[in-house]
């Protein structure tokens, strides 16, 4: 004969049991419920850009980055892919003058933007002085980092030019001048697997005109 200590304890156990799948059924249900109703966005949009100075008008997919609308549907190429995530500088162009890394920016936040790849920066015939510059310095050695670099480093003269401070600059109510911390500093979002860094600096101190 089961103890009334026993029974309670199966008593227990069953309504345990009935309590669990009475809590199961709704989990269930509630998962098996449709979905509310939402408004059905467009995945792609057209998105006019300015490129290198020539209009460009591409239809693209909502979540396409900056970086493969160049690479992927303009064919410019020399703009390079490295970590994808933000961390290697490889990506770096100018938007309306300013430096951005393209991996990270959907090309459709540029409608109408100008931006500037290595390919407009120069051409092989008439090279910007920046890319003359890391020719003469050798501030490149594989060459896959060397577009980004090209085109920080022109910005980054710019930046200094417009008296726009940086973490290492010592009074940010002076202008920042060009000195090798400033340039290692503004330069220090683009890597080099290569480690070209010294030459880099040595062809931004001469396009800068300065002694650093
Ligand atoms: S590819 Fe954009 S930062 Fe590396
Ligand atoms: S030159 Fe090779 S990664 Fe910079």
């Amino acid at each position: 004969m089961p103890t009334d200590l026993e029974v309670s304890r199966r008593a227990l156990l069953a309504g345990g049991a009935a309590s669990a799948a009475t809590v199961a059924v709704p989990t269930a249900r509630a998962q098996s419920a449709t979905p509310p109703r939402t408004q059905s966005l467009p995945t792609t949009l057209p998105v006019r850009l300015t490129v290198n100075g020539q209009a460009r008008t591409l239809t693209l997919d909502t979540r396409t980055t900056l970086l493969d609308a160049l690479r992927e549907h303009l064919n410019l190429t020399g703009t390079k892919k490295g970590c994808d995530h933000g961390q290697c500088g490889a990506c770096t162009v100018l938007v309306a003058g300013r430096r951005i890394n393209s991996c990270l920016t959907l090309a459709v936040m540029h409608q109408d933007d100008e931006i500037t790849t290595i390919e407009g920066l120069g051409t092989p015939d008439r090279l910007h002085p920046m890319q003359a510059a890391f020719i003469k310095h050798d501030g490149y050695q594989c060459g896959y980092c060397t577009p980004g670099q090209i085109c920080s480093a022109v910005a980054v003269l710019d930046e200094i030019k417009a008296g726009i401070p940086s973490h290492v600059s010592g009074n940010i109510t002076r202008r920042p001048r060009v000195t090798n911390d400033e340039m290692r500093e503004r330069m220090s979002g683009n890597i080099c697997r290569c480690g070209a860094y010294s030459n880099i600096l040595d062809a931004m101190t001469e396009v800068a005109g300065a002694d650093a």
